[in-house]
């Protein structure tokens, strides 16, 4: 598998032990590729990102060097998920960044999307740069890269990929899964026994939380939005939508409205619940969502979570709605 183009004799991995046979046949190719020598790969936590490193630790062990940055924006529990996997299941050489200050600070005050994008994106690259540079003796880059990244590589969703890495940067890729479509990587995973929600975790965008406090972000809304989605998360997981739903979370304005708590005005950010079906990203439907799974996660949101007083349903699909609101 030298070329990017999946041959059409290749068989669509649907079975553990069709996961097996590419697993083991990954497992020479890279031992093959790397040889003795060490391997760098950015860790995010996707599906894509998560599925190479576990391949790689069983090719290769700790020649593998997982660096994970934690640019504070993350959902909640999700680098914690991160470091108990890799770090102590998996035993992987981990070096873990809390960058949470330095996004923070340098997003303080920025409202335009683009903008907080470009941000996040480039400080992501200054971070992953610097701890490259700190390790001695790297000669390969691992990447999560999977095959409808190469066929749309230079399509519509190019502005997507914010979590790409500096182009000159010198070293030979390792990219075991770019000839696999995403239900592949998964039935992989699987197989590498990977846990169930974070082989099957729902799309994450590279900008995380940051498109979705919207507007200048403040640490105080960012904090309610992340409480106000793992409700969102733990409500859909118990009512069995987080199996049905392709794409679910929280949005919070940047604006306030009046409410009352124990007798007293109390001003608080609305969470907009979003919750769309699709197939590529490109349409999206809205997904039917019981009333009474709707009041319960109205409940518990303005009754757990500070700051928050009222919650909001998006019924717009896509199009005219983006499914991110920037
Ligand atoms: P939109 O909002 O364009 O989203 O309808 C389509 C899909 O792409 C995800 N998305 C992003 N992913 N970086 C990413 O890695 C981004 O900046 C970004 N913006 C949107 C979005 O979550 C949805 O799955």
């Amino acid at each position: 598998m030298t070329n990017n183009i999946r041959p059409a004799s290749m068989e669509r991995i649907t079975t553990p032990a069709l996961a097996q046979a590419f697993i083991d046949e990954q497992v020479a190719a890279v031992r093959a590729q790397v040889g003795d020598k060490k391997v760098l790969l950015a860790l995010s936590g996707g599906v894509d990102s998560s599925v190479v490193a576990a391949l790689l630790i069983k090719a290769i062990g700790r020649q593998l060097v997982c660096v994970h940055v934690n640019h504070g924006l993350m959902r909640k529990g999700e680098s914690e998920q991160v470091i108990e996997v890799f770090g102590k299941e998996l035993d992987a050489n981990l070096i873990y960044v809390d960058a949470t200050d330095r996004f923070l600070d340098l997003l303080a005050g920025v409202a335009e999307p683009e903008r907080k994008r470009k941000i996040i994106g480039g400080e992501f690259i200054k971070v992953f740069d610097e701890e490259a540079a700190k390790l001695e003796g790297i000669s390969f880059l691992a990447q999560g890269t999977i095959y409808p990244d190469i066929l749309e590589s230079d399509g519509v969703k190019a502005h997507h990929n914010v979590g790409g890495l500096p182009e000159d940067m010198q070293m030979e890729l390792v990219e075991p899964v770019k000839l696999l479509y995403k239900d592949e990587v998964r039935v992989v995973g699987e197989a590498l026994g990977l846990p169930h929600a974070m082989v099957y975790r729902q799309p994450f965008p590279g900008p995380g939380l940051g498109v979705r406090c919207l507007g200048a972000i403040t640490r105080d809304r960012l904090h309610a939005l992340r409480e106000a989605d793992a409700i969102l998360r733990a409500e859909f997981d118990n009512c069995g939508l987080a199996e049905k739903v392709w794409q679910y979370f929280i949005a919070v304005p940047d604006m306030k409205s009046v409410g009352v708590r124990d007798g007293k005005r109390y001003e608080g950010w609305p969470a907009i619940i979003r919750a769309v079906n699709t197939t590529d990203a490109m349409t999206a439907t809205i997904e039917e969502i019981p009333y009474a799974v709707l009041h319960k996660i109205t409940n518990r949101i303005t009754a757990e979570v500070d700051g928050i007083n009222r919650v909001l349903l998006d019924l717009t699909p896509k199009p005219i709605g983006t499914i991110e609101w920037e």
